[in-house]
């Protein structure tokens, strides 16, 4: 089979490998379609700290079950699926309160071991989720960054009272946008992003006002137009966003972080404490994928708004230097296996 990899940072190659068998408790997928994302460039550039070379990238990814490892049931083959990228030991405390996502032993799938990037790959059998007839291939291919946004606003619990505000109308933005317009109904989104042609798609995506805070003070906008958010998202990530969230936020507000920035930040605990903020982290996701399938079923969401650009995988590199270069015009990009 053909494999995408990062023999090492900078060095990818498209290489012949073995077809993996599964293991006991494994499935294999014959992968037709994949998303890229931020962190395969990242590791492809070698910025990715958890990241161990040689690496077949790929977390976002959509085929059909070709074969089982044992104590699996042979029924399952033919099954059209999407894989979660979150494997996990089910034993440690995070495991047991429902949290497999932080698990001690955590291995990301395309980060810590093999990815999605490939013609084949093998995967714990739960890992692996049936999608309905009427979600596609390409929306079912958009589930995985879903589950960020359903990931975050599930501990958020968005409501219809919510003022919400997001930094960022990059992938993970936009994603959130369309999940708080489409599942949570909040009252209000207003996006704030340094780009323009971004913040059109954040439009494009159910945002009501969009703001570009390039060259403007966004405290004072947002008092010049009487708007206190209840509900911040960073999707932008920059260590500068959280200090300011937090005295932009009305009280009672939460706000939601998911950058890996290792850069401190200086917070104030009177701007927190006086207007009793929570603070919540999101990283990848805890089982959300049925969640996410069933916002799809439902047409609550329209993940292919989304999508921007498809390739075959041969075209993997000219696909990714789009994705990372190309932010006024490029979201989403899928490759076709
Ligand atoms: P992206 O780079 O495509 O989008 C980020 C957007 O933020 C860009 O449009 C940029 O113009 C904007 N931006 C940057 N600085 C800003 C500022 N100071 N104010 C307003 N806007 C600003 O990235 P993507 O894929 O949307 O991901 C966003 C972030 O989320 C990344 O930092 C990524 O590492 C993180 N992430 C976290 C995950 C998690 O599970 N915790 C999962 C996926 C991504
Ligand atoms: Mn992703
Ligand atoms: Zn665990």
């Amino acid at each position: 089979m053909k494999s995408i990899t990062i023999q090492q940072p900078e060095k990818l190659v498209i290489e012949e490998r073995p077809v993996p068998q599964p293991l006991p408790g494994e499935v294999r997928i014959r992968v037709s379609s994949a998303g890229i994302c931020g962190s395969d460039i990242h590791i492809y550039r070698g910025h990715n700290p958890f990241a161990k070379y040689p690496r077949v990238i790929g977390h976002e990814f959509f085929g059909h079950i070709d074969a089982v490892g044992e104590g699996v049931e042979p029924s399952r083959i033919g099954e059209r699926v999407v894989g979660d990228p979150v494997v996990s030991c089910g034993q440690c405390y995070p495991c047991l309160v429902g949290r497999p996502n932080v698990c001690t032993e955590l291995q990301v799938i395309g980060v810590h071991r093999d990815g999605g990037f490939s013609e084949f790959i093998t995967l714990p059998a739960r890992n692996a989720h049936v999608v309905p007839h009427n979600i596609s291939d390409n929306e079912a291919t958009m589930v995985e960054p879903f589950t960020i946004a359903a990931n975050i606003c599930s501990q958020m619990n968005p409501g219809p009272l919510d003022i919400a505000m997001i930094y960022g109308a990059g992938p993970m933005g936009l994603t959130s946008i369309q999940a708080l317009r489409g599942v949570y109904h909040v009252k209000e989104i207003i996006v704030v992003d340094r780009i323009d042609e971004r913040l059109a798609m954040a439009k494009a995506n159910g945002a009501d006002r969009v703001i570009n805070n390039t060259r403007l003070d966004l405290r004072a906008e947002l008092e010049r137009l009487g708007i206190r958010p209840t509900l911040i998202i960073d999707a932008a990530c920059h260590p500068a966003i959280l200090p300011e969230a937090i005295a932009l936020a009305s009280p009672a507000a939460r706000i939601g972080i998911m950058g890996f920035s290792s850069d401190p930040c200086v917070l104030n605990q009177q701007a927190i404490t006086s207007k009793e903020l929570a603070i919540y982290s999101s990283r990848l996701n805890s089982n959300r994928f049925p969640m996410v399938i069933d916002w799809m079923t439902q047409k609550k969401i329209n993940p292919e708004k989304l999508i921007t650009h498809q390739f075959n995988y041969m075209q993997v590199v000219d696909a990714m230097e789009i994705f990372e270069k190309d932010q006024k015009q490029c979201c989403k990009v899928l490759l076709t296996f």
